[in-house]
């Protein structure tokens, strides 16, 4: 384990029975107003992916940009938007899948990466794995190939992990929930 995974994983608060009963919300909304632990959240990223030749951080609206925006900037490639649906004004291509609590649909634009991009794709949290699954999807369709898929937050018991392994692609977590 990463020594700042233990500090990080202290920042996420638990919001019981949110957004519907049984569900255990993990917010990570107390780690961004932490500057110096935000800042050590990047400073992570930056150390694991600064020599993997990456040409593109690919995030997950709205959460993983958060995370991405800044990571991008850091490292000096290009910051990739995976939209929810409607959004995107340019060609698409678009995914849907299940949620936790619900359904959604994301979509890249067709010109998002140069043929063979090395691709990092991040989100906030990783849950039953369906949003990042549709991310892949999308960037592969558009022939460029995902690196690896980070989070800052990992709900082990959901089977995230287990379903992007299928899809051979490497899944990083800073820090996980039971
Ligand atoms: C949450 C979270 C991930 C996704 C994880 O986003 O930020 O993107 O769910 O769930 P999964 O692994 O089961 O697919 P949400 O759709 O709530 O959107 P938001 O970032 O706009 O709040
Ligand atoms: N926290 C934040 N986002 C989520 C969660 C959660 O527990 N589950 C699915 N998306």
């Amino acid at each position: 384990m990463h020594p700042y995974s233990q500090d990080l994983k202290q920042q996420i608060r638990t919001v019981r029975d949110w957004p519907k009963t049984g569900v255990n919300f993990r917010d990570i909304t107390p780690l961004l107003q932490n500057p110096s632990q935000f800042r050590k959240l990047i400073d992570l990223l930056v150390h694991r992916y600064q020599s993997m030749h990456l040409d593109a951080v690919a995030a997950v609206d709205a959460r993983g940009f958060i995370i991405g925006a800044p990571l991008a900037y850091a490292l000096g490639v290009s910051f990739v938007p995976v939209r929810k649906s409607g959004k995107l004004p340019f060609s698409t291509v678009k995914s849907a899948y299940n949620l936790e609590y619900g359904q959604a649909e994301v979509e890249l634009h067709t010109d998002a990466f140069a043929a063979g991009a090395k691709v990092l794709l991040i989100d906030d949290l990783l849950a039953t794995g369906g949003t990042l699954l549709a991310g892949i999807e999308l960037i592969q369709a558009l022939g460029a190939q995902v690196v690896e898929a980070a989070v800052l937050v990992e709900l082990s018991e959901l089977g995230g992990r287990e379903k992007l392994a299928a899809a051979k692609v490497p899944v990083f977590g800073v820090c996980a929930f039971n």
